[in-house]
C-alpha cells in the first residue's frame, strides 16, 4: 500500500515488518512514539470513518487497509471523501501495533487468531468480542464462536466503564477489545448511573437510529424511497444489541454499592425497541424507568454529576439531547428527569453512531491501551447544521 499521510500524521518512527508489535512492546520500543495501525473492513462505513479519524490522529501511522478482493485499490474508490490521503486498499492483513476490524459478525472472530498471534492489539468494532458468555453467540448471532479462548480474554470496549480493564489487557501478550455496539453505547451510558445505584425496577428502551447504522451493503428496505418520510420499528424482541445491554447493565449493578448482578430487576430482560429514522447518522435512546424506590431529582442530578464529572466525552445536559448536536463528534450527551406526576424516570442519550458508536470509541480505546490521553485525535466539536 502507498501511504501518503496527512500533515498531522506522525511518521517519525514507523514499525517495520520485523518489529515486535502491540501496546506492551510499543511502550518499550526506543523512540516508538508512533503507533502503527491497520484497518480491516476498510471499504465500509465504520472502516471509512475510522480512516478519516486516524488520518488526523497525531500519534498514528496507517500501515495498511484491508478489503476483501481488493488489489491495491485506491481508497477513493470506496471513499471519495478521502481523496488526497494517497491510501489504497489491499488483501494482506496489515502488520501493525493495532488492528481495527469493522466486519459483519463472525468474520473478525475467524481472523482474530492470526492478528493477535503476531502481537497486534485487536480492536473489533463488530460484535465478535462483546459478549462474555460464548453461548450468547449461537443464541443471538446464530454462529458458534470459533475463538472462545480469545473471547475469554476480551474486554468490553466502553472506556468510560472499563478503562482499568483495558489498561490491564494492554499489559498482556494478547490485547483484545470488543468495542461496544452503537445502540448499547447510547443506552448503557444513559443508564449506568441508575444501574450502579440499583434503581432500575422496570425498563423500556425506545431507541432511534439513522440509516448508516445498518452499514452500506445494498438492502431493499434501506432504499431512499423506503426510508424517507417514514419511521418504523424493527427487531422487536430479538435485536442482538439487547444481549449487550443486559450484560453490561447487570455488571454495573455488581460494581455498585449493592454488589449484585441482580441489583436491578429491570435489566434482567431489557425491553428494547429500535426504530429506523430517515437521517444519515445518529442514535437517540429514550429509556423509561420505574425505580426500585422513590427518588428525587436532586438525587438523580448528583448520581449523574458524580458518574460523568471527569469524562471528556459524556456530557450531562440540562435539556434533552438531540442527535444533531453530537453529529461528527465522539460525544455522548445524556439527560435524566423524574416525572413527578407518574413517578417514572426518563433518561435520554444521544450519540453519532459512526463516531462514539463505532470509530471514535475505537480510537478512544486505542488511546487507552497505548497510554495516550483519551481525547487524542478526537477533540473535534460536532458539526451543525
Ligand atoms: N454502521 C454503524 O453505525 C456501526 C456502529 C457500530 C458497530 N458497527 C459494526 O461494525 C461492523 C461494520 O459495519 P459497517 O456499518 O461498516 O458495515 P458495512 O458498511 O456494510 O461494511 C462492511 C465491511 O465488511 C467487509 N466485508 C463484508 N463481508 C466480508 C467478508 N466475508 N470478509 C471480509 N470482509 C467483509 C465489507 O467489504 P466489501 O466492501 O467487500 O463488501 C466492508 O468493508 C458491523 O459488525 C457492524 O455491526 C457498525
Amino acid at each position: 500500500m502507498t501511504a501518503k499521510l496527512s500533515a498531522t500524521n506522525d511518521v517519525s518512527a514507523p514499525a517495520t515488518e520485523s518489529a515486535a508489535l502491540g501496546p506492551r512492546v510499543y511502550r518499550t520500543r526506543p523512540g516508538g512514539r508512533t503507533i502503527t495501525v491497520g484497518v480491516i473492513g476498510a471499504t465500509g462505513y465504520a472502516g471509512g470513518e475510522l480512516i478519516r479519524l486516524l488520518l488526523a490522529h497525531p500519534r498514528v501511522k496507517l500501515a495498511g487497509l484491508y478489503g476483501r478482493n481488493r488489489d491495491h485499490e485506491p481508497v477513493t474508490v470506496s471513499h471519495p471523501h478521502l481523496s488526497g490521503s494517497g491510501l489504497d486498499v489491499d488483501q494482506a492483513i496489515p502488520v501493525a501495533d493495532a488492528i481495527f476490524t469493522a466486519l459483519p459478525h463472525g468474520v473478525a472472530a475467524e481472523m482474530a487468531p492470526e492478528i493477535v498471534g503476531r502481537g497486534s492489539a485487536l480492536l473489533d468494532i463488530g460484535p465478535d468480542f462483546r459478549l462474555h458468555n460464548p453461548a450468547d453467540y449461537p443464541a443471538w448471532y446464530k454462529f458458534d464462536h470459533p475463538a472462545k479462548d480469545l473471547l475469554a480474554e476480551a474486554v468490553y470496549g466502553l472506556p468510560e466503564l472499563h478503562r482499568a480493564e483495558m489498561a490491564a489487557a494492554a499489559e498482556r501478550d494478547r490485547t483484545i477489545i470488543g468495542l461496544a455496539g452503537c445502540y448499547p453505547t447510547a443506552t448503557i451510558l444513559t443508564l449506568a448511573p441508575l444501574a450502579r445505584a440499583g434503581l432500575i425496577a422496570d425498563l423500556a428502551v425506545d431507541a432511534k437510529s439513522g440509516v448508516s447504522g445498518a452499514g452500506r451493503e445494498a438492502k431493499a428496505d434501506l432504499l431512499y424511497s423506503e426510508v424517507n418520510e417514514s419511521v418504523k420499528a424493527y427487531g422487536m424482541f430479538t435485536h442482538r444489541h439487547t444481549a449487550e445491554m443486559e450484560q453490561e447493565l447487570q455488571e454495573q449493578g455488581a460494581r455498585g454499592p449493592l454488589g449484585s448482578r441482580d441489583a436491578n430487576p429491570g435489566v434482567a430482560t431489557v425491553d428494547f425497541l429500535p426504530h429506523l429514522i430517515p437521517m444519515t447518522r445518529g442514535i437517540l435512546s429514550s429509556c423509561h424507568v420505574r425505580t426500585t424506590r422513590p427518588v428525587t431529582q436532586a438525587e438523580l442530578d448528583a448520581l449523574y454529576a458524580e458518574a460523568y464529572r471527569d469524562e471528556a466525552f459524556v456530557r450531562v445536559m440540562a435539556d434533552p439531547p438531540a442527535t444533531k448536536n453530537v453529529y461528527g463528534s465522539n460525544q455522548c450527551r445524556v439527560w435524566v428527569k423524574l416525572d413527578p406526576r407518574s413517578g417514572r424516570v426518563l433518561a435520554i442519550g444521544a450519540i453519532d453512531n459512526l463516531v462514539k458508536g463505532a470509530a471514535g470509541q475505537a480510537v478512544q480505546s486505542l488511546n487507552v491501551i497505548f497510554g495516550l490521553p483519551e481525547t487524542t485525535g478526537l477533540e473535534q466539536y460536532p458539526m451543525v447544521p
